[in-house]
Parts: structure tokens; C-alpha cells; sequence
């Protein structure tokens, strides 16, 4: 198949990034630094910006600020800034802070399932249904996510039909999209090419997205080979943010420069400025005390000019 001409990207950082990233050295990242991250990566270009999770403070800490983060963006007209919403106390909340787009998140593991989320698959698509359906009624969009399509930490390997399951019923629920989580980031394109095969026989390919972790380096070619079958959208995270509370030792999403450096080297337009996002990840790379997990990032660093310090 010829590669699509067009991909859009939904920067996951501050969502899936901050959530693991926002407690290190025991201090949470500032909500007006969220907020900062969010608006520099809309106004690079990024169709979507993962906003946060209405999610329990007692489970990931990091996102107790999610209202505050919804309803300090200055929004710009064409970004969306999709948020998790677990359940119908999470879409109560996220619509008062005006969320313009919601998630669900289930698996394709029942272990990951429990640990996630605290209940079975089947509990959790029942627990969706009535958030799809008021979120509907409100003119909001909703996403579905299915993590561990490839391999879950406590079950190992995960049968593609067991990912088309869940990715259909989903589908079938009324997600627009649904973005297939490869959480411990295990997939190689082989595996990862047979998974979407599987689940495109369910669900059509272009209500399909990859999100790939990069914990084994192979994220780059799972999205070449998922190309490659003609998905279109990608998640990733400016400067290879975050990881997954409870699957342990998941580096981060792939870095939304490598993802931009790749497909604009295909020719391939996403509408995002590489050095705008290059600097919003410099700039929350600063505030975590870390250099950007991308090489991309890097390597553009290494060529800029330094600054100059007057005086000095
Ligand atoms: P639970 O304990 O089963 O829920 O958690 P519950 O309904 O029994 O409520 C327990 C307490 O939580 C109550 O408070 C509720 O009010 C409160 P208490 O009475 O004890 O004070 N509560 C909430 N608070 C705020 N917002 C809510 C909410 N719901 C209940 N929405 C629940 C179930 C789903 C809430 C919990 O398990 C949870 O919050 N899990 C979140 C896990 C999470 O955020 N994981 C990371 C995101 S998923 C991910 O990263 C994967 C992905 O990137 C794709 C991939 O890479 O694979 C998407
Ligand atoms: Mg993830």
C-alpha cells in the first residue's frame, strides 16, 4: 500500500508524559507549566494535545490539577484537547472544566485491566457505555484506547484477536477512533503489523491509531510498518515523555520529534513545525531537570547556535 499523504499526531505528553514524570524528585510539575506545555504544542501545529485525566488523585497523583489545567488553556480554534475520563464521575468533571473530547482506556489484558482501572474488560466496556452515550449527548467526541496490544507486563504475549475484540467493541460503543496502545512498548513491526491486520478486519483502518512506547528503541519502525497499512494517526510525546504507572520499566511514548523528523522525511505532511515542538520540549525538559528522550531533539539542539550570555 503507498503510505498516506497525510498524518495527524495527538501530542499524548502532557497526559501520558506528565503522568509518570510530574513527581520527580518528589515535586509535582506546576499547573501554569502544563498549561505553557499544552499552548506551545498547539501552537506548533499539533492538531491534538492530550490535555490531562479526570482520573482518582489517589491513583496517579499527577493529574489532580486536571481541572485547573482544562480551564487555563487558551484554546486555539482547529486543536482539540482530549482528556481521560475512566468512568462517569471523570466525564462529570471534565465536562464542567469544558472538555471539547474524552477517552475511555481499556486493555487487551485482563491483569492490566484490573491493575489500570480496578475491573475486568467486560466491567470496563460496561462502564464506558454510559460516558460515550452522555458525552454524545454533549456534543463531545470520545476515543477509545486499548493498552497492551502487543504484550502486557504481568500476561506477556497478548493474541491479536483479543486486541480486535476489545478494539471493536469500543468501536462499536461509538469511539470515533481508537488508538491501539502498545504500553510496554514490546512490539516489533512484524508482531505489530499482524496485530493491526487483525484488528482492521473489525474496525476500518482510518478509525485507527497507533501509540507506540519506546522501551525497546523499535517504536520508529512499528509506526513505519503501521504505515505501511495505511494508519493515519499516531500518537506520540513531545521529547519522549512519560511511561505507564503499572507497567514498570515502560519508557516513554515515542518522541513527537522522531515521529515528525520520519514523516517529514517521507514526504508526509502533518501541518507541525519540528522546531516549535523541538522547543516545547526543551522548555518542560528544563522544568523536569532532564534532557529530551528524542534524538531528533538532540541532534537539532547540537546544531543551533549557542546563546550568547552578555557580560559572561
Ligand atoms: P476505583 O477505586 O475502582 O473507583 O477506581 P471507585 O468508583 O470505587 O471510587 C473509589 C474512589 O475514587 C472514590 O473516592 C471515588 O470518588 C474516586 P473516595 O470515596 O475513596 O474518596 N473516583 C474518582 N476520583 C476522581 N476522578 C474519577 C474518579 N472515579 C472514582 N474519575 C478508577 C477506578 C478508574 C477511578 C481508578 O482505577 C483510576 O483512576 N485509574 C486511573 C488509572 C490511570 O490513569 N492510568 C494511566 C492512564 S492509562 C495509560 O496510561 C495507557 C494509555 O496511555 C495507552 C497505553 O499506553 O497503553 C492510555
Ligand atoms: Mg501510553
Amino acid at each position: 500500500m503507498t503510505l498516506p499523504s497525510k498524518v495527524r499526531i495527538v501530542d499524548v505528553g502532557p497526559r501520558d508524559g506528565l503522568q509518570n514524570e510530574a513527581l520527580v524528585g518528589g515535586v509535582p510539575v506546576a499547573t501554569a507549566v502544563k498549561i505553557e506545555l499544552i499552548e506551545r504544542l498547539a501552537a506548533a501545529g499539533l492538531p491534538a494535545v492530550e490535555a490531562t485525566a479526570f482520573v482518582s488523585p489517589k491513583w496517579i497523583p499527577q493529574m489532580a490539577d486536571q481541572s485547573e489545567v482544562l480551564k487555563g488553556i487558551r484554546r486555539r480554534a482547529g486543536t482539540r484537547y482530549p482528556v481521560l475520563t475512566p468512568n462517569l464521575k471523570g466525564l462529570e468533571a471534565a465536562l464542567e472544566a469544558g472538555a471539547d473530547e474524552v477517552a475511555v482506556f481499556g486493555a487487551a489484558s485482563e491483569s492490566f485491566s484490573q491493575r489500570n482501572i480496578n475491573c475486568s474488560i467486560a466491567e470496563s466496556l460496561e462502564r464506558f457505555a454510559p460516558v460515550v452515550r452522555m458525552a454524545q449527548r454533549h456534543n463531545v467526541a470520545v476515543r477509545g484506547y486499548v493498552s497492551c496490544v502487543v504484550a502486557c507486563p504481568y500476561e506477556g504475549a497478548i493474541a491479536p484477536a483479543a486486541v480486535a475484540t476489545v478494539a471493536r467493541a469500543l468501536y462499536d460503543l461509538g469511539c470515533y477512533e481508537v488508538s491501539l496502545g502498545d504500553t510496554i512498548g514490546a512490539g516489533t513491526p512484524g508482531n505489530v503489523a499482524r496485530m493491526f491486520e487483525a484488528v482492521a478486519r473489525e474496525v476500518p483502518v482510518r478509525h485507527l491509531a497507533g501509540h507506540f512506547h519506546d522501551t525497546f528503541g523499535m517504536a520508529i519502525a512499528n509506526i513505519h510498518a503501521s504505515l505501511e497499512l495505511g494508519v493515519a494517526t499516531f500518537d506520540a510525546s513531545v521529547a519522549g515523555l512519560g511511561g505507564c504507572p503499572y507497567a514498570k520499566g515502560a519508557s516513554g511514548n515515542v518522541a513527537t520529534e522522531d515521529v515528525l523528523y520520519l514523516l517529514h522525511g517521507l514526504g508526509i505532511d502533518t501541518g507541525v513545525d519540528l522546531d516549535m515542538v523541538v522547543d516545547a520540549g526543551q522548555f518542560i525538559c528544563k522544568v523536569l531537570g532532564k534532557l529530551p528522550q528524542s534524538k531528533v531533539a538532540l541532534a537539532t539542539l547540537a546544531k543551533r547556535p549557542p546563546i550568547e550570555v552578555h557580560g559572561a
